[in-house]
């Protein structure tokens, strides 16, 4: 699974899909989130939730684990080109799936935006709780994604884009997933409690903040 070769092609395919919408899902929750010291990003991509992460929050240390070496460049780019100090953010190279800290529960913010619809199931019952050993008491959890709608032509058209999503991201990238997962009772099972939810696109995508 790589990202590199569609990375230069993310930013115009996002705004030709979606316009706007993915990034104000991403960062509709900041402003209720407490200022943390320590943040996890997994898959950032391009920088752009970053930016807006790092202007909210600029005492906070920002570490970032991203697959792909493409995407971790532009948003170095994105970060220079935005004025904000390459000492606030630590790129990490790495997959999440075996990366771990270097310190267990260090971190008071975890960040999964449109990152977690990338695993396939038997993945993410290791992932999340692997995810999880990294946070302290008390940390916030901002999670953003997809979701098929519970009924009606609501339904029929999530699942239809949605497929169409994993079919096109799968060609592209090799993703290992081929289907959106319910990771609610994984994050309820590493002591999580949800404390705030938005949907946009007509509920085609959420965001919620999640506390232990
Ligand atoms: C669908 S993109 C989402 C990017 C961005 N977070 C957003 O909101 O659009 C998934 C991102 O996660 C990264 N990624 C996928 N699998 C990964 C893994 N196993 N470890 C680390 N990063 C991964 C990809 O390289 C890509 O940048």
């Amino acid at each position: 699974m790589s990202f590199d070769l569609l990375a230069p092609h993310y930013r115009w395919m996002e705004a030709l899909c979606a316009g706007g919408q993915l990034q104000r899902c991403r960062t509709a929750l900041l402003a209720g989130i407490s200022a943390p010291q320590q943040v996890l990003v997994y898959g950032e991509g391009n920088g752009r939730f970053l930016v807006e992460l790092c202007r909210r929050f600029p005492t906070a240390q920002v570490t970032v684990v991203e697959a792909s070496a493409v995407m971790i460049e532009l948003a170095r780019v994105r970060l220079r080109r935005e004025g904000i100090a390459d000492t606030q953010v630590e790129f990490i190279h790495a997959d999440a799936l075996t990366w771990q800290p270097a310190e267990a529960a260090a971190f008071d913010l975890v960040v999964t935006c449109f990152f977690l619809d990338c695993f396939r199931k038997d993945q993410l019952q290791q992932l999340v709780p692997f995810i999880a050993t990294a946070a302290a008491a008390g940390a916030q959890w901002l999670h953003a994604d997809f979701q098929i709608a519970p009924a009606g032509v609501r339904r029929v058209c999530s699942r239809m884009i949605v497929g169409m999503l994993y079919a096109f991201f799968r060609w592209a990238t090799r993703l290992p997933a081929h289907e959106l997962v319910d990771v609610v009772p994984y994050l309820r099972a590493a002591g999580f409690t949800r404390w705030e939810r938005r949907e946009f696109l007509f509920g085609l995508l959420f965001c919620e903040c999640w506390k232990r």
